[in-house]
């Protein structure tokens, strides 16, 4: 891994405060002398993710992601270690290390090739559907009712029906095929060749907000050919997972969202001057899609096919957006349309309307509900109110509840107390439920995690347990390193990453570095530097009393001891007195 350089590293311990740089991605509130929230990497409802403004460093106990202010926005800004450092670097102002220090270097030069292939691939698309090639294409998009100023928006191509139109362009103008593979617009065959992944496809370039073209997504013109849609695989330059359609040209319209389904429905609707509409990239919605959205809007409006897997694509995203904090409102169209046919069917005013009287989500789910049962029967009524209540029972709002509880009230001819008191038991189960599920969770993440990144623990707790001490007591009192250093050679610990960690702290102290988080994030990959996040953050495990250290000493010694003579116990009487009579000598 990279280096960054000792006064670049002071630089950012000076300037970047852990709370303030997590406080910009997480609500936290004071717990102690520590901070909560909810955790921006796994969904939960009760906060386990904590910041240690000590340590400048974080921890979940949910998920068991941790680490310090670097690995932070890295994980949650999708940069690689150097990258994320510069990020830090650059919106604190501090000076950026020229980039040829780093090893990185190479692969920022193969992003911005890629980036200057797909350029050029979109360029050969663009003027390929407006060749005598790409004359069935066009016949296509006006079918579907496009307008050229529409279709030049969205600098919309055509891919030849040709094995090799595209790998021969980019061959003429010197780019090399092996990076158009990995551009993903090229596959090698067998013989060491390449050829074209999108043929005979109309081409939608997926352009980031920077306005580099990342990705493409191609749509068959000749209906029943399959896949309907092919989508770029993720390249250097694109993550599906991360990026959003149009969000190019979304981005500062309006304070609010649109996300619909397809490609196509973001077209349309823009082309009814509905510009602020997005889609995901041929899969459903993720975390890190909702993030990106909650950094330009507060508001998004789902806007998702009424069919049934809409319906259950729409559910996810309310949980996933809702998350970030994000206000939900969902836009249901009936009629089975997606809001491409809508639109087309009854015109931008009657979407307009739509959207005007768009619920926002527990008004969505109540209705949802609703068209499931008939009120006339007593059964249904009463199915439909237990429902309802479960809904009502998750909103924190008092004010929410009872708002919604009224209207349920008078809709049922029920009286509003009862309701509340059935939300309120509800309510009181389901906390339970996530307590113990949150727990749970808690437990088996951090087993699996102990697993993978020290297999040797579970088979030496008792030795890990002790290493774990020594490692806590010397990163909070480094005056203790000289006896600590005399009396506990790296050798004496019996867990290999133990013993990793404990020499690297050995080494940074030795050469006069700083002992923080900050600095051991260099050495360590993700699950290790959560490892080692775990590892401080128990605070009952760091005891500055050298008595404690030697009886950690102890144990360690003990336990190697009772390995050598299972050891010798193991071998077979010629080899143990081969082995004696050296011992003797
Ligand atoms: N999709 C995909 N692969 C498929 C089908 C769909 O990646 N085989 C993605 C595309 O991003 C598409 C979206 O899912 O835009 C929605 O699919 P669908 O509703 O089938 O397409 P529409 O957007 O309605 O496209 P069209 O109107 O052109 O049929
Ligand atoms: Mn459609």
């Amino acid at each position: 891994m990279p280096r960054l350089s000792q006064e670049f590293m002071d630089n950012l311990r000076a300037t970047c405060e852990v709370e303030r740089v997590i406080g910009e991605y997480v609500a936290l509130r004071q717990r102690g002398k520590n901070l909560v929230g909810l955790c921006p990497f796994h969904g939960e409802k009760t906060a386990s993710f904590t910041v240690f403004p000590e340590t400048q460093s974080y921890y979940c106990f949910g998920c068991g992601a941790g680490g310090d202010i670097i690995n932070f926005v890295s994980k949650i800004e999708n940069l690689d270690y150097i990258d994320a450092a510069k990020f830090l670097a650059e919106r604190a102002g501090i000076q950026v290390p020229v980039e040829n220090e780093y090893d990185s270097e190479a692969y920022a030069q193969k992003r911005k090739s890629v980036l200057e292939l797909n350029k050029e691939a979109a360029n050969f698309f663009f003027k390929s559907l407006r060749s005598p090639l790409g004359k069935e294409a066009v016949e296509y998009i006006k079918k579907r009712k496009l307008k050229t100023e529409t279709i030049n928006k969205f600098a919309l191509g055509y891919a030849p029906a040709s094995w090799n139109a595209l790998c021969d362009h980019l061959k003429s103008k010197g780019y090399s095929l092996e990076l158009a593979r990995e551009a993903g617009l090229c596959a090698a065959n067998k013989n060491g060749g390449y050829y074209d992944v999108f043929r005979d496809r109309l081409m939608f370039p997926i352009i980031d907000v920077r306005g580099n073209v990342i990705a493409f997504g191609g749509r068959v013109i000749k209906k029943d050919e399959i896949p309907k849609y092919l989508n770029s695989p993720d390249t250097p330059v694109f993550k599906k997972s991360k990026n959003l359609f149009s969000l190019n040209n979304a981005k500062g319209t309006k304070d609010f969202l649109i996300l619909a389904e397809g490609y196509m429905d973001v077209i349309a609707l823009y082309q009814a001057g509905f510009k602020n509409a997005v889609a995901t990239l041929g899969t459903a919605i993720t975390p890190e899609q909702a993030l990106l959205m909650s950094r330009y809007v507060s508001e998004v409006v789902i806007c998702y096919d009424a069919d049934e897997a809409g319906k259950k694509a729409t559910d996810r995203a309310i949980d996933i957006l809702s998350k970030t904090g994000i206000k939900v409102k969902v836009l249901r169209i009936s009629g089975g349309k997606d809001p491409d046919e809508f639109i087309k069917e009854y015109g931008a005013d009657k979407f307009a309307a739509l959207l005007n009287g768009s619920g926002n989500k527990t008004e969505y789910r109540l209705a949802d509900i609703r068209g499931r049962f008939n009120l006339e029967l007593p059964d249904d009524r009463l199915s439909y109110l237990k429902e309802c209540a479960a809904v009502l029972a998750g909103l924190n709002s008092p004010i929410e509840r009872d708002l919604y509880a009224g209207r349920l009230a008078d809709e049922l001819a029920v009286a509003k107390t009862a309701i509340l008191s059935e939300v309120t038991a509800i309510e009181k189960s389901m906390w339970r439920k996530t307590k113990s599920k949150d727990i749970n969770d808690a437990q088996n993440h951090s087993f699996a995690r102990d697993d993978r990144v020290n297999p040797e623990k579970k088979r030496s707790l008792q030795a890990a347990k002790a290493e774990e001490c020594i490692l806590s007591t010397l990163f909070y009192n480094i005056d203790m390193y000289p006896s600590i250093s005399s009396e506990i050679s790296k050798e004496k610990f019996v867990t290999s990453f133990n013993a990793k960690l404990y020499g690297l702290f050995l080494e940074i102290i030795a050469e006069g570095g700083v002992l923080d988080t900050m600095s051991l994030g260099q050495y360590l990959n993700e699950g290790e530097m959560s490892a080692f996040i775990a590892i401080i953050s128990k605070q009952e495990l760091n005891i500055p009393s050298m008595d404690t250290m030697l009886e950690c000493k102890r144990v360690l010694e003990e336990y190697k001891r009772k390995q050598t003579i299972k050891a010798v116990s193991d071998i077979d009487s010629k080899t143990l007195e081969n082995f004696i009579r050296k011992i003797d000598k």
